[in-house]
């Protein structure tokens, strides 16, 4: 199987859309200013954020800013925002190299996108956003210290959501003890990432909000919950499971505590429950609305 990082951000739109908490959901639609409002996205990936919020009209009109360090993100958005608006309807423009248009008699959306780092763009922002949107992205930055220079690039809002939580489940059991031992391991994984990571972020984050000076004005579950129905997988999800097991793959791989030989067979009868629509993945996550 060929691993592509933009298709997994695209397998991913219909997990997070069920996951998405409707709770905090609301609270954003009942807190945004009025339109146009300005909104900047970090670790924005290919722009699927951007996409569900005008499906789902809670934005309509609105300069977007997209960051993301990956250039091949920044190309996909480029071509695959275009193909996504043609599709819904909306006309496209293109100005410049990093500047896109979308747009029909009630919509109104200007996107500038920018490959940077997300500190290197904190530092050269000049106008914070009316509302920070940081999206499966806060677990992979290290905390508290980022909160503050995040949190300046609003000067209102900031929805920070699937932010992983510390659960993961995979079902139905191999062997319970390998079982536990791999899933607390690939934890440990996202602890001690040399730029960052917390696998316990989503609870975090109330206090580094309240350190930072900010207000939660909601917060709330946000899980993935992937499960095939009548043996099939909706939409691309069966690329998105295995691909979360090529997470569990690449970081576990070589690890002193695993038995090589075991866990490469562990990853393929979790392939083949896959194959067989047997998987069942849940990943503890959390989402939060909160006011600078
Ligand atoms: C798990 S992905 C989520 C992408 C997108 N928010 C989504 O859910 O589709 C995390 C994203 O953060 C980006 N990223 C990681 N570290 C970054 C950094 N320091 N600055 C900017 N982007 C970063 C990665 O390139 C990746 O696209």
């Amino acid at each position: 199987m060929e691993y592509s990082f933009p298709r997994y951000l695209l397998s991913k739109q219909s997990v997070d859309d069920r996951a998405l908490n409707r709770h905090v959901l609301d609270s954003l639609k009942a807190n945004l200013p009025a339109a146009p409002i300005r909104i900047i996205e970090v670790g924005a990936g290919i722009g699927t954020m951007l996409t569900r919020l005008v499906r789902w009209d809670v934005v309509t009109k609105a300069d977007y800013i997209l960051v993301d360090e990956m250039a091949e993100n920044i190309q996909t958005a480029w071509d695959w925002i275009p193909l996504w608006a043609g599709e819904s309807g909306l006309s496209v423009e293109r100005s410049e190299e990093n500047q896109l248009r979308v747009f029909d008699q009630t919509r109104d959306i200007r996107i500038r996108l920018e490959c940077a780092d997300v500190f290197d763009f904190i530092q050269k922002n000049k106008e914070p956003a009316d509302l920070l949107i940081a999206h499966a992205f806060l677990d992979l930055l290290p905390m508290p210290e980022s909160m503050p220079r995040l949190l300046a690039l609003t000067k209102h809002l900031a929805w920070l959501t699937i932010n992983f939580d510390g659960v993961t489940s995979l079902e139905p059991t191999i062997d319970p003890a390998l079982d536990e031992r791999i899933e607390r391991l690939y934890h440990a994984t996202m602890d001690s990432r040399v730029t960052g990571g917390d696998s316990r972020a989503g609870r975090h984050l109330f206090g580094h909000l309240r350190e930072a000076g900010a207000d939660v004005l909601a917060a709330g579950a946000s899980d993935w919950v992937v499960h095939s129905m009548n043996g099939k997988y909706v939409e691309d999800e069966a690329y998105f499971l295995h691909f979360i097991l090529h997470f569990f793959e690449e970081s576990l791989t070589g690890h002193s505590e695993l038995d090589t030989a075991e866990f490469a067979s562990w990853i393929n009868e979790r392939r083949a429950q896959i194959e067989r629509g047997e998987l069942v993945y849940i990943a503890h996550q959390m989402d939060f609305l909160a006011k600078v």
